[in-house]
């Protein structure tokens, strides 16, 4: 078991650039099954436990996989297998990707229902009423998902009642190979999916109206490898920002398009900190006493419930108290309980959270409940007075790349410790 220890109290200063977006590699990797010829060239990938777990994954349906450095190479021409079972699903909610392309493809697939990060039920409804729209059959099976097709998907109309990004993207890919004309309505559009929209092109798709509410997938007969350069990692980003933010430091983050973090850099501003945008990347410089804002958490662009956690961390020490509302997941205020271990005010009733800010927060034992709100905790340990311990950091893994090399670099006082 691995923790990390953090002294606080270090303004954060220096620059950092931002890795590729995990969120935007996965699917990129899972479409990658869908190319019958040539190879996938993916570079910018981070180099992250989920991308391991997706990578193996691949490479246990006997598709040939090499990362090397940023750059991943994957070679699907053959694959002898369409099951995703136990050990990597359960690992991660995001493996179920896998079940769009190789359904296309191969006509079946069966994965085991998928795990993640706990903070909330975290269906697949929306997924299979997807496949079941573009002709699949859809059964249960000792903890698997089956879903099969007679012979190819046929294109047609999806309404998904939530813009689920995963789903957006898993009828994306299974589309691409369909017969016929798609259509996902009140479709997600966060950059990731513009991002996989544009692998998809560049392996043969025709997939327009990414980034929109309807996005509209010409399907084709076959696709092939294609090279793919992925977007930075808006999450990673952010959480940098609020960094600065919290610490009342200046922090340079390189690699970010600013475009795709609009709504976190207004809230930012509002609580008094500074953001200049300068070359490829932003600086934020934090205001002495942090105003209170108040947030509520929308599929894009609205502000990013990924980013909740982070911005709840900075609000426990504003001048004055917040409201924040989250309405994408149903059970993401574990991190609450954590924060105030270390002396954060906060009173959460049912999906709104209350923060009244205090003069300081403490050094706490705690530990990361889920990907982001670990994360949260580190900002919080970075901000306290003496040393905080956060326990249970596999889950951080999952999603920043060289965590503590980046913090160290910053001037912050981080660790990781063995234990046992
Ligand atoms: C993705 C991101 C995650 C982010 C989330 C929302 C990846 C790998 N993960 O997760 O970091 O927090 O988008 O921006 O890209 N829902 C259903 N039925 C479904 C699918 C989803 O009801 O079939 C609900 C969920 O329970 C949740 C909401 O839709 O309440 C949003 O989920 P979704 O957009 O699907 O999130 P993910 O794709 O899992």
């Amino acid at each position: 078991m691995e923790k990390l220890v953090v002294r606080g109290g270090k303004p954060l200063s220096g620059k950092v650039r931002v890795s590729g977006a995990k969120n935007a590699v996965l699917p990129i990797i899972a479409s990658a099954l869908l190319a019958e010829k040539g190879i996938c060239h993916i570079s910018g990938v981070p180099c992250l436990a989920d991308v391991e777990t997706l990578i193996d994954l691949l490479r246990f349906m006997g598709a040939e996989a090499a990362l090397e450095e940023e750059n991943l190479t994957v070679n699907a021409k053959t694959l002898t297998n369409t099951e995703a079972p136990y050990d990597y699903v359960s690992q991660m909610r995001a493996s179920f990707l896998v079940m769009g392309p190789l359904l296309a493809r191969y006509g079946h697939a069966k994965t085991f229902l998928p795990g993640g990060c706990k903070i909330g039920t975290r269906p697949i409804d929306l997924h299979l009423k997807g496949f079941v729209g573009l002709g699949a059959e859809i059964y249960r099976e000792n903890g698997f998902v089956v879903a099969k097709v007679k012979d190819r998907l046929k294109g047609g109309k999806i309404y998904l009642d939530f813009p689920s990004v995963g789903a957006t993207e898993n009828i994306m890919m299974a589309a691409a190979l369909a017969d016929g004309i798609t259509q996902i309505q009140n479709a997600a559009e966060e950059p990731e999916i513009v991002d996989l929209a544009n692998f998809l092109n560049a392996m043969g798709a025709r997939v327009t109206g990414a980034g929109t509410n309807v996005v509209v997938i010409e399907g084709q007969t076959s696709l092939k490898g294609a090279a793919h350069q992925v977007i930075p990692d808006r999450v990673e980003a952010g959480t940098y920002m609020v960094a600065a933010a919290l610490t009342g430091g200046e922090i340079y983050i390189e690699n970010v398009i600013t475009e795709h973090l609009k709504p976190v850099i207004a809230k930012l501003e509002e609580t008094g900190a500074k953001v200049q945008n300068g070359g490829s990347g932003v600086k934020v410089s934090g205001a002495e006493n942090i105003a209170p804002v108040n947030i509520q958490t929308l599929p894009y662009p609205g502000f990013p419930t990924d980013m909740q956690p982070q911005i709840t961390a900075l609000l426990t020490r504003a001048k004055g108290t917040s409201m924040i509302t989250e309405t994408v997941f149903e059970n993401r205020f574990m991190h609450i309980e954590e924060l105030s271990r270390m002396g954060a005010d906060i009173r959460v009733d049912g999906r709104v959270a209350v923060v009244k800010g205090v003069s300081e927060l403490n050094g706490a034992r705690v530990h990361a409940t889920d990907l982001r709100g670990g994360a949260a905790l580190i900002l919080a340990g970075l901000a306290a007075k003496g040393e905080t311990e956060i326990n249970f950091i596999h889950h951080i893994d999952r999603g920043y790349e060289k965590l503590e090399d980046k913090f160290c670099r910053l001037g912050a006082d981080i660790r990781r410790v063995s234990e046992g």
